[in-house]
């Protein structure tokens, strides 16, 4: 959750874990203060979370109209997976994207 100064919750963000994989189920953040940074702040926090924790991948899916979104995941690091066609109840289409959260060990070669 992001809390402002009058502890206000202002943003949230729910993810669900199994074994290795995580899912962002949801986020929002409180319209006033869009464009300022918290989405960015709590997806960081989350992928840190994760990846402490030994969860190499964070996948969701997004409305494909919803370009605030879209751009927020681009920007992070997402990648598009696939086009879930008529995903929603009213017909309209999703992406599913992905973040790796754990980078692979790199391989040393030569190395004797
Ligand atoms: C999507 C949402 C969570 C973004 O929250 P936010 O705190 O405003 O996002 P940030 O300030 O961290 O923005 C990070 C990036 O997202 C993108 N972005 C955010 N708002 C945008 C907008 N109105 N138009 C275009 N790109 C936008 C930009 O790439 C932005 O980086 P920049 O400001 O350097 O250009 C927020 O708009 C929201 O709550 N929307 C309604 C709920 C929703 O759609 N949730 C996602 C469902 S999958």
């Amino acid at each position: 959750m992001a809390i402002n100064e009058a502890e206000e919750i202002v943003g949230y963000c729910i993810c669900s874990v199994s074994h290795t994989s995580a899912h962002l189920i949801s986020i929002a953040v409180q319209t006033e203060v869009r464009r300022r940074g918290v989405a960015t702040s709590l997806l960081q926090r989350t992928v840190e979370f994760l990846r402490a924790r030994g969860v190499g991948e964070l996948w969701l899916e997004v409305n494909l109209k919803n370009v605030e979104a879209v751009n927020l995941y681009l920007k992070l690091g997402f990648e598009k997976e696939e086009v879930l066609r008529k995903y929603y109840s009213d017909g309209s289409d999703a992406i599913r994207m992905r973040l790796i959260t754990l980078q692979l060990p790199k391989v040393i070669k030569g190395g004797g």
